[in-house]
């Protein structure tokens, strides 16, 4: 059954990776004097900079940086699993979180219960994540997603575009790919299965791949409305 408030669930969820990835441009007009490129300037065997001017250790710290405050805002905004409410247990596991079952093969069975769980038979109960492990798992996703944009922009290079030309849709896609992969790689930080219970619905993933290249150039047009971008993409 399809359930369309999954829609608002996976773009919350994927929240820290969205601001993670606007805030570079914020960095920049908050700190214009720290713009030490990632390549310190150095040009690749083609002649062109091997990431471009335009990707700072700014960009990837203010990332790591405000993908975690994301993350642990988040965390205690929403209410815990079980409650009411459209967010109910998106919350990175921070109130704790319970399963059933096993969720995918060869990982549980019934009747075996994980390390970091109360268990009985069907329903398993993780501990809760800590905080300071939401904070470091949303700084992991923010930090990934930049990677994800500076990876993009060596291949954007190599292709002879230079900074601030448009490249659809890897410009909008790249910070979603090395975000998804970010959070499963991290997912140890959080309660036990926590991410695979969020991410184990195809309309979050559905929604994360298709929408957030639309929104991704809705919010980069408003950004070069208010001064912020220099192009509307
Ligand atoms: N930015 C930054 N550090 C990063 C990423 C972005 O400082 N790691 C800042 C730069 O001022 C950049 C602006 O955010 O110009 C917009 O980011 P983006 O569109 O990703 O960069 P472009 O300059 O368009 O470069 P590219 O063509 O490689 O995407
Ligand atoms: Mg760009």
């Amino acid at each position: 059954m399809t359930d369309w408030s999954d829609v608002l669930r996976a773009l919350w969820l994927f929240l820290p990776a969205y601001v993670a990835n606007m805030s570079p441009v914020l960095m920049a007009k908050a700190i214009p004097g720290w713009n030490a490129p990632i390549d310190g300037g150095r040009l690749h065997k083609d002649g062109r900079r091997v990431l471009g001017a335009g990707k700072t250790w700014r960009g990837l710290v203010g990332g790591a940086v405000l993908g975690g405050v994301t993350a642990v805002v988040l965390a205690y905004a929403a209410p815990p699993q079980g409650q009411p409410g459209l967010f109910a247990g998106y919350d990175f596991g921070f109130h704790g979180h319970t399963y059933q079952g096993p969720l995918h093969d060869g990982h549980q069975v019934p009747g075996s219960c994980p390390q970091d769980a109360f268990c009985d038979t069907l329903t398993w109960h993780a501990q809760p994540s800590a905080g300071w492990a939401v904070f470091l798992f949303g700084a992991i996703v923010g930090a990934m997603a930049l990677v994800g944009d500076a990876v993009k922009s060596y291949f954007k290079r190599r292709r002879g575009k230079e900074g601030g030309a448009p490249w659809v849709p890897f410009d909008q896609l790249d910070f979603v790919v090395f975000g998804l992969a970010a959070m499963l790689l991290a997912s140890p930080l959080l309660a036990h299965d926590w991410v695979f219970w969020a991410l184990g619905n195809w309309m979050i993933l559905a929604t994360l791949l298709v929408l957030t290249p639309v929104l991704h150039l809705a919010v980069n047009g408003l950004g070069f409305l208010l001064g912020l971008k220099k192009v509307p993409w």
